[in-house]
C-alpha cells in the first residue's frame, strides 16, 4: 500500500505538511536556488502589508540560547508590488503560496482581504495579528480576543470566495484556547502556531539591550516546548481546527511532534537560515518516522498523542 502524505490544511489541500515559516523564506526566491518550490507542501510568504515599509532600526537579530532574537518590523516592499512580481514569479514556479498578510489597523486586514481575491497559485492566507514587533502591544490583535475577531472579521467580509483563512497567533496570552475559539468563530478556517515569543537580549558589555527596539520576537527550538504545548490545547479543545504547527523544528522527528500534538501541517523557519535546505530534509525525515511507527496516511497521526 502507498504512503499518503496529503494533508488538508483549512481547505488548502497539499501534497505534503512541509511549508515555510512566514518570514524565514521571503517570497521564495533565495530557497529556489537549493530545491523547487513544488518540493514543499506550500511557501509561506513573508508577511506583506498594504505599504512598503523598510522596517525597524538595526540591529535587529540577536542570536540566544538554542535560538534567535529578530525585531525586523515587517519590512517588506507593500501589496501592490508583491502581487505584480512576486505572485507571478511563484506562480511561474508551481508554487502553492499561502500569502501572509499584516494590518495595523482591522481596515488594513480589509483592504489585503480584498486585494487577495483570485490571484494565480495562491492556495490560503496566513493572517498575522500576532508580530510582536510593532510599537505598542494594542497593536497585537491576536492578544485581545476583541481585536482578533475583528480582524478575522475584516478578512472573512472581504475574501469573497473559499480562500483558506489561517489566523496566526501569539503564545503571548493567558489562555490560547479562547482566542483560537474566537477567530474559529470569527470565520477562520484554521490556526497558525505560533508566532515568536517577546524576548530582550542584553549586551553586558555595553549594558544595554542588543536589539535597537530592545524588544524582539524569540524563535528556534528554545521555544518548542512552548509551541507543541500550544497545539496540544488547541487541538484538544477545538479537534476540528485545523493547525499550522510552527516553533523551532529542526528535524523530522520535530515534526512529528507538531503531528502527534494535532497539526495538520508544520512550517519551517528559523532551521532553513543555518540550512536552506533543511524543509526538504525535515519532509524526508517525517516520512520515514510516519511509516516506521506503521502509519498508512499522515491523517492518522494528526493529534495521535491524545489517545486515552
Ligand atoms: C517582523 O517582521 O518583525 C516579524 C514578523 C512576525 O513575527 O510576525
Amino acid at each position: 500500500m502507498t504512503f499518503s502524505f496529503q494533508t488538508d490544511l483549512g481547505g488548502a489541500l497539499l501534497p505534503n505538511p512541509i511549508l515555510t515559516a512566514s518570514g524565514c523564506a521571503g517570497s521564495g526566491k533565495e530557497l529556489s536556488q537549493f530545491f523547487p518550490l513544488t518540493e514543499l507542501g506550500a511557501i509561506v510568504t513573508k508577511s506583506i502589508m498594504i505599504k512598503a515599509r523598510s522596517g525597524r532600526a538595526t540591529p535587529r537579530m540577536a542570536e540566544t540560547p538554542s535560538g534567535m532574537l529578530n525585531s525586523i518590523g515587517l519590512q517588506g516592499p507593500g501589496v501592490d508590488y508583491f502581487i505584480a512580481n512576486d505572485l507571478p514569479w511563484l506562480d511561474a514556479q508551481g508554487a502553492r503560496t499561502v500569502v501572509s498578510i499584516a494590518g495595523e489597523t482591522v481596515e488594513d486586514y480589509a483592504v489585503l482581504a480584498r486585494k487577495m481575491r483570485n490571484l494565480p497559485g495562491v492556495v490560503g492566507l496566513e493572517v498575522n495579528i500576532s508580530c510582536p514587533n510593532v510599537e505598542n502591544r494594542g497593536m497585537v490583535f491576536s492578544c485581545q480576543p476583541e481585536t482578533a475577531r475583528a480582524a478575522i472579521e475584516a478578512v472573512r467580509r472581504n475574501i469573497g470566495g473559499d480562500l483558506p483563512i489561517i489566523a496566526k497567533l501569539s503564545p503571548d496570552v493567558t489562555d490560547i484556547v479562547s482566542i483560537a475559539r474566537e477567530v474559529a468563530n470569527a470565520g477562520a478556517d484554521g490556526v497558525a502556531l505560533i508566532n515568536t515569543l517577546l524576548g530582550m537580549v542584553i549586551d553586558t558589555n555595553l549594558m544595554l539591550p542588543k536589539l535597537a527596539q530592545k524588544t524582539g520576537g524569540l524563535s528556534g527550538p528554545a521555544i518548542r516546548p512552548v509551541a507543541v504545548r500550544a497545539v496540544y490545547q488547541v487541538h484538544a479543545a477545538l479537534p476540528d481546527l485545523p493547525i499550522l504547527g510552527m516553533g523551532g523544528i529542526m528535524t523530522g522527528r520535530d515534526a512529528f511532534e507538531f503531528i502527534l500534538a494535532g497539526a495538520s501541517a508544520v512550517s519551517v523557519g528559523t532551521a532553513s537560515f543555518g540550512n536552506p535546505t533543511a524543509a526538504i530534509s525535515i519532509k524526508s525525515e517525517l516520512e520515514n518516522i510516519l511509516q516506521e511507527k506503521g502509519f498508512a496516511t499522515l491523517q492518522e497521526a494528526i493529534g495521535y498523542a491524545h489517545r486515552n
